[in-house]
């Protein structure tokens, strides 16, 4: 959660920290601010609330900053409420009001993550003279730093390290010393940071494209490392204060794929991009008509021995799991368990031997996922991390790695790393089912050829969606809706009401069809909005059933069901009709119409399509 910059160079620093912090807005957007040095001068300190507009508004694009180093920050608040006293960047210096303008301060920093112990670490600053403006963890850092450094005088690194060991929790830090016009120092623990080099400058933010426009020489900072960044130089140390070597890496991947391309919003546009991300993520794994994972370092063996897997992940990731629990049972027979990896990290599951841990992930970094990681391995679990974001920390630490290649995703609701990651988990399936037995050799191609036929059908439903934005305006001003389905159908369900949700503002949920009648069937009322997901043809009856139980209580109804399959028609008030597919992959296209009802239905409410309110895209707090 919240985003960091830096830029230390000869240009001038405000504009380009606004530039690259405009990129890292999906991380939270309730403030922003920017800290700018120009030689031994103070630093300028400027911080606003609300989205980041105000901030390049409040200094004139940047333009009013004068100065060639600088750290900037946006902000998805933890400790504190949104406001210009607690937003960051945070200074040393005792001083009055928001700390913001030119503070006379040793230290100014800003920070991602929690520090879990800062009210402990700020009553023994307390104790030594220090006073806190904010309610922040940040301001406890910052200045548990200036302690060390003026404490032992003893440089920025050692007062880091020295901070680094007293304090618990996660964070990435990136500070300036007043003592070191052209440098920042940064740090981190178990939250993303990466640093670029540029001729003669240096720039640092929490992923690649916040700076993929002005450099593709990238450093991924480890795990408890420090970094002393000065103009197109940089250096590594440990805990230590020892200096390690880093591997410089050339990201490789297109800037423009990380632009909005014409769209009116990010969302649309990823929804139109998944054909490409599945057929993309594909054709990674399954070459001339055969899987190959060899890229992922699973071997036959691990894959044949399994006696169990359990998938763990959050949000829409967790989503995939539930789909993919059904389809590695049906056809692989393997007992899958699907938890919530904020619930996995501190249960006490008793870990059968042989099991599978399979994390799935679209940044790799969320915090939840990355412990529940952490706690799998500990048992002794093999671990295989399902990642869209090459080189997170997820897939660092992962025993495997099975990258989906949907490309950068900025919207905040994901889309088109959800199609990437369900068709991995499919082919995923398939490969255990083969490797066990359980398929034979020509349903398994069978099952492949389906597959390869998904990212076309997903393009035709994406040519029908006028008929959503129709449908939309209709249902823009309703209270509650309710997704229904059994099976597969009941994981898709849970995927649409989540999207529904978390950009609408609308209250939805998610009901195993054949639950509903236990309770939650006392919300419908007249003109309740149910939508039933009929894709399987064994439960297809079972869950009309349900929506004519809801029917009768007022309910109004729209269906979701395929081609020439199954007519719904007459039993519902509006009946979205997909292609089909082997029924093990209908998620794949089921989920589609959803995600654009969800996406025209915020439009038509007029809402912030890409940044929803409270959310961030990636959340690497507890
Ligand atoms: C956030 C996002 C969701 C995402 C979840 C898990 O809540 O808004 O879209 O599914 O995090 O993120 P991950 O990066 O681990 O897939």
């Amino acid at each position: 959660m919240c985003g960091i910059v830096g830029y230390t160079g000869r240009r001038q620093a405000a504009p380009i920290l606004l530039d690259s912090l405009s990129r890292l807005e999906y991380r939270g957007y309730d403030s922003a601010g920017l800290a700018v040095r120009n030689g031994t001068a103070l630093a300028e300190v400027v911080k606003a609330t609300g989205k980041l507009y105000h901030l390049a508004d409040k200094t004139d694009q940047g333009r009013a900053l004068a100065g060639c180093c600088g750290i900037g920050h946006t902000r998805w608040a933890t400790h504190g409420d949104p406001s210009v006293v607690n937003a960051h960047p945070h200074v040393s210096g005792n001083c009055s009001g928001s700390g913001s303008g030119a503070v006379e301060s040793d230290v100014v920093g800003v920070h991602n993550g929690i520090i879990e112990n800062y009210t402990e670490l700020k009553d023994k600053l307390l104790r030594h003279g220090y006073a806190f403006y904010s309610d922040t963890d940040t301001e406890v850092a910052v200045k548990l730093v200036d302690y060390y450094y003026k404490k032992y005088k003893i440089g920025p690194v050692d007062a880091i390290t020295r901070t680094m060991v007293r304090i618990r929790g996660s964070y990435a830090l990136a500070l300036m010393f007043k003592d070191y016009p052209d440098e920042i120092f940064a740090a981190r623990k178990d939250s993303p940071m990466i640093i670029g080099t540029g001729e003669e400058e240096s720039f640092l933010a929490s992923d690649v494209p916040a700076i993929l426009k002005y450099t593709r020489q990238v450093y991924y900072i480890g795990n408890l490392q420090v970094a002393r960044v000065s103009p197109g130089k940089v250096a590594f140390f440990d805990l230590n204060g020892d200096e390690n070597t880093i591997p410089l890496t050339e990201i490789t991947w297109d800037a423009a794929a990380a632009e909005k391309g014409g769209y009116e919003h990010f969302m649309l546009k990823e929804i139109h991009e998944q054909p490409a991300a599945v057929r993309d993520t594909l054709n990674s794994i399954v070459k001339d008509g055969k899987i190959d994972l060899s890229g992922t370092g699973l071997t036959e063996e691990t894959v044949r021995s399994v006696s169990k897997i359990d998938i763990v992940a959050c949000g829409s990731a967790w989503h995939v799991g539930m789909a993919a629990q059904y389809v590695i049972e049906d056809l692989a027979g393997i007992p899958v368990r699907v938890e919530l990896a904020s619930e996995y990290r501190y249960r006490k599951i008793p870990m059968a031997e042989k099991t599978l841990v399979i994390v799935i992930s679209q940044s790799g970094e969320t915090a939840d996922s990355l412990a529940a990681l952490r706690v799998a391995k500990e048992r002794g679990a093999e671990t295989l991390a399902i990642v869209n974001v090459i080189g997170s920390t997820i897939a660092r630490e992962a025993d495997h790695v099975l990258y989906t290649l949907a490309g950068p995703e900025i919207a905040v609701a994901t889309t088109k790393a959800y199609s990437a990651q369900l068709i991995a988990t499919d082919v995923l399936a398939v490969y255990l089912a083969l490797a066990r037995g359980t398929v034979a050799e020509e349903e398994a191609a069978a099952l492949l050829a389906e597959l390869a036929e998904i990212p076309a059908k997903i393009e035709r439903i994406l040519e029908e969606k006028a008929r959503l934005q129709w449908f939309s305006s209709k249902i823009a001003n309703t209270h509650d809706i309710f997704f229904i389905g059994r099976g597969l159908d009941y994981a898709i369900s849970l995927e649409g009401s989540l999207k529904m949700k978390e950009i609408s503002y609308i209250h939805s949920e998610a009901y195993a069809a054949g639950e509903l009648k236990h309770g939650t069937i006392s919300l419908i009322e007249n003109n309740t909005l149910v939508i039933g997901v009929l894709t399987q043809k064994e439960l297809y009856e079972k869950t009309v059933s349900n929506m004519m139980e809801c029917r009768s209580r007022g309910g109004y109804l729209m269906g979701i069901t395929t081609n020439g399959n199954f007519s719904v028609e007459d039993s519902v008030n509006f009946t979205v009709y997909i292609p089909k597919s082997d029924e093990h992959f209908m998620a794949s296209l089921a989920v589609v119409p959803l995600q654009l009802l969800a996406y025209y239905t915020s439009v038509n409410r007029g809402l912030d399509v890409d940044k929803p309110r409270n959310l961030a895209k990636s959340v690497t707090v507890e």
